[in-house]
């Protein structure tokens, strides 16, 4: 019975005619149906009862999308596959220090149920064999068993995002046949690795080998594990991720029992099995497999399920060790302020002047995760870059993920460029998202550093080119007569004098919209003071607009309606106090009648300007390329 369920979120056969995984595991499933081999547990006898042609594959990604086929909505006791979970709730709520005493990390190569204890440091050898899972089951909390054993469930049901219910009838067959684990639990009582009654321990550790789940539970709780131990589901967080590695790191070396070396070589992924036929399997950050078929073989796991994660692990490369880091794609590109200016517009003698001072000024696109060896490729190009440059601006835009490891070395490159000539610069490292710690560490080191941290890296680019301007005594400031303005540019002082005439003078405050989009297009502006930001809507991202531009004294902003006199096609801001002149669009056509000479150079002046940009525009594209 191939059993699927179209539901949300869950892929089955046939649900789209793009279904690469699910056909695959259709496949699989087929293909391991034919295997043989083993039998299903029955030292529990109400294991033994199970339907032995039961077969689910499940695959959960960390996004929250199950791929199943088979057998997998038939409930079925987790058994050992809680082990792991528990070993997690302890971490969790004692931390490492205190689990640690209680319970050790060294596999045993010997059988889930063997009673070998580490008698030199007084514990249990792992979390996966019985012995330590008991050990662990102790560390439970409530004040009653009633209290215990509802926590206990509580655990499992975030995990797997349902309410999840114990198997009166496993439990109690579990109980009553259990002597081995009692035995265990009376030996590590007897040398105090556990302090509690034995038979309540064992109530809450038979208690949760008893938990029914589905396959597909199993894969979202697995995707848990590989999804930094938030429910990809519910996205609940419920193990630090610090803790997940430690769970991670005891199922890889211990999850499977006598069997863990030849799996860990084989299939290479952290996984778990459990008696009832279950395993489950982690490929951090991308998925949690789990395979349920009971027959199961001699050291305890299912044969069918080992044959899965074999195949899955062959055909997708899923062993942990295949490696897929290239350190060298953290560095997108890196280009120089003298080809790529920021968007601000300039004036022709301060395009003249970046043009030759502009290669002082380094721009260093990082992209992808930062973590030791990525960092350490990055800041190479960076020390390289320093060397010729008077400013680096490196930009974390394309950034998603910076680790304590890069943390600390970008911090430290800071330091060491504090006493250099070359003055380091951030951009796009949100204080709101995966580079927070990244930028409140920069921020600490501010003052000392001279690191400087803008929200983009246009934002710093300008930065960088005002700076360059400076040094090249060039001023920014006002700019109030007709002649000085490019745009009238070539006009005789009479016509000068007759623009001034119908020139209106405005102020406006910041934040002040001068224009929006959208509006009539009746005046025009020059800039004599401040400067203003041109935004955009951005398309299909509702209010959210980018800025395009800005302009500063001497430039003009509004001059399409000289053209087509149509609608603005973008907002103006005011980004401070503004003084600019407003010319009518009307009273200069009706001007030009006397007077043709003002408009003919006013339209050769914005041709000319329109011409340089696009120009520049075509430079910047092939070097951004
Ligand atoms: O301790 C036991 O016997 C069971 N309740 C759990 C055993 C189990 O699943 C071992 N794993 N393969």
């Amino acid at each position: 019975m191939n059993k699927v369920d179209l539901v949300p979120g869950r892929s089955g056969a046939g649900l789209s005619a793009l279904a690469p995984i699910q056909d695959y595991l259709a496949e699989l499933h087929a293909g391991v149906s034919q295997v043989t081999g083993g039998s299903p547990a029955d030292y529990i006898p109400e294991l033994g009862k199970v339907d032995p042609a039961l077969f689910g594959i499940s695959i959960a990604t960390v996004n929250g999308q199950v791929y199943a086929v088979g057998d997998v909505d038939v409930p079925f006791t987790i058994q050992s596959v809680s082990k792991p979970f528990m070993y997690g709730y302890a971490l969790q709520h004692y931390g490492r220090l205190r689990v640690l005493e209680q319970v050790g990390v060294e596999p045993t190569g010997e059988a889930f149920n063997s009673i070998v204890l580490d008698e030199v440091l007084n514990r249990p050898f792992n979390p996966m064999v019985n012995a330590g899972a008991i050990a662990v089951a102790e560390m439970m909390q409530g004040d009653t068993q009633a209290e215990r054993i509802a926590n206990m469930l509580d655990l499992f049901s975030s995990l797997a995002g349902r309410k999840l219910d114990i198997d009166e009838a496993v439990f109690a067959s579990e109980l009553a046949t259990g002597h081995r684990n009692r035995a265990i639990a009376y030996m590590m009582l007897n040398t105090a690795m556990i302090e509690r009654d034995p038979n309540e321990v064992l109530d809450l550790y038979f208690r949760q080998c008893s938990v029914d789940v589905t396959c597909c539970d199993l894969a979202i709780m697995a995707a848990t594990l590989a999804n930094d131990g938030r429910n990809p589901l519910t996205h609940k967080a419920i193990f630090d991720t610090q803790y997940v590695r430690d769970i991670l790191t005891v199922m890889n070396s211990c999850g499977m029992y006598d069997y863990a070396g030849e799996w860990a070589y084989e299939v290479g992924m952290p996984a778990k099995s459990g008696v009832s036929g279950c395993i489950i399997a982690v490929i951090p950050g991308q998925i949690g497999i789990c395979v349920y078929a009971p027959p199961i073989d001699k050291q305890g796991n299912s044969v069918r399920g080992i044959r899965v994660c074999q195949e899955i692990s062959s055909e997708f490369e899923l062993h942990a060790f295949n490696n897929r880091t290239n350190v060298r794609s953290v560095i997108r590109r890196d280009y120089r302020a003298n080809l790529v200016r920021s968007n601000r517009l300039r004036t022709p003698e301060e395009r003249k002047i970046l043009a030759e001072e502009g290669r002082k000024v380094a721009v260093l696109e990082a992209q992808g995760a930062l973590f030791f060896g990525s960092t350490e490729q990055l800041l190479r190009r960076l020390s390289e870059l320093a060397a010729t440059s008077r400013y680096v601006i490196v930009d974390f835009k394309r950034v998603h993920l910076a680790d304590t490891s890069a943390r600390k070395l970008v911090v430290r490159a800071a330091q060491s460029m504090a006493g250099s000539k070359t003055a380091l610069v951030f951009a796009s490292i949100a204080d709101d998202g995966p580079l927070d710690r990244l930028t409140r560490s920069l921020a600490e080191h501010e003052q000392v550093n001279r690191v400087r941290q803008f929200r983009d890296a246009d934002a710093a680019l300008e930065w960088c080119e005002d700076q360059l301007l400076a040094g090249a005594n060039h001023r920014l400031g006002t700019k109030f007569s007709v002649p000085q303005i490019n745009l009238f540019k070539g006009l005789s002082p009479d016509e000068c004098r007759v623009v001034e005439s119908i020139i209106k003078p405005l102020v406006f405050e910041k934040g002040d919209v001068i224009m929006r989009e959208g509006d009539e297009a009746k005046l025009f502006f020059v800039l004599a003071r401040g400067t203003v930001s041109v935004e955009i809507k951005v398309h299909g991202k509702g209010d959210r607009r980018k800025r395009v531009a800005s302009i500063g004294p001497g430039l003009t902003f509004g001059e399409m309606a000289l053209l087509d006199g149509g609608k603005r096609s973008a907002d103006i801001i005011a980004n401070d106090r503004v003084v600019c002149y407003g010319l009518g669009v009307e009273a200069l056509h009706e001007l030009s009648g006397a007077h043709p000479n003002i408009m003919i150079t006013i339209l050769s002046n914005l041709t000319r300007e329109f011409s340089e940009r696009l120009r520049h525009a075509n430079e910047e594209i092939s070097v951004l390329e």
